[in-house]
C-alpha cells in the first residue's frame, strides 16, 4: 500500500474512540484493598489514560459500571461506536457469561485488564469467562495496564 494511503487507513482505523470500561467495585480504586490495588484513584487512571490516547492520536471514552447489564449495553454500543474496547470487568470477569457473550459480538480489539495478578490470588480468580473471547489480556501489572492496552490497541488498529 502507498505511505499516504496506508496513512490514511491508519486515520481510519483509529477514528472511533477506544472504549475503556471498569466493572464493579473499581469505583473505589485508591480506597479498597490498597495493599492490593494500590493507591491510584479511578479518576487518576482515567486521566493517565486520556493523556496516554492524546500521545497515540486516539480518542477514548471511559465509564464505570457496577452492574453487569450496563457493562453488555455498552459492548454492545461498541459495535458501531468505538474501534477497540479496554475492559476491566472485576469480578465479572470469573463469573459473566453475559459479557462473554456480548464481547463476542464484536470484530474490534478487545483487552481484558486486571491490575492485580489474579493467578497469585484467590483460585476463583484463576478463570475468566471472558479471555476467551479477548484479544490480549494484561494482567499484574498496577494500573499502567490500562495504557499498555491502550498501545496495544494502536499496534493492532495500525499494523499490517
Ligand atoms: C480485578 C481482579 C478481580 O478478581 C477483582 O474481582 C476485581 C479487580 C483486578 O483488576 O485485579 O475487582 O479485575
Amino acid at each position: 500500500m502507498a505511505k499516504s494511503s496506508s496513512k490514511a487507513a491508519a486515520q481510519k482505523a483509529t477514528a472511533k474512540p477506544v472504549f475503556v470500561l471498569n466493572g464493579p467495585n473499581l469505583n473505589l480504586l485508591g480506597q479498597r484493598e490498597p495493599e492490593i490495588y494500590g493507591s491510584t484513584t479511578l479518576a487518576d487512571v482515567e486521566a493517565q489514560v486520556k493523556a496516554r490516547a492524546k500521545t497515540l492520536g486516539l480518542n477514548v471514552i471511559c465509564r464505570q459500571s457496577n452492574h453487569e447489564g450496563e457493562l453488555v449495553d455498552w459492548i454492545h454500543e461498541a459495535r458501531e461506536m468505538a474501534s477497540g474496547v479496554i475492559l476491566n470487568a472485576g469480578a465479572y470477569s470469573h463469573t459473566s457469561i453475559a459479557i462473554h457473550d456480548a464481547l463476542a459480538t464484536l470484530d474490534i480489539p478487545v483487552i481484558e485488564v486486571h491490575i492485580s495478578n489474579v493467578y497469585k490470588r484467590e483460585s476463583f480468580r484463576h478463570h475468566s469467562t471472558i479471555s476467551s473471547v479477548a484479544t490480549g489480556v494484561i494482567c499484574g501489572l498496577g494500573t499502567i495496564g490500562y495504557e499498555l492496552a491502550l498501545e496495544a490497541v494502536k499496534n493492532k488498529l495500525t499494523q499490517k
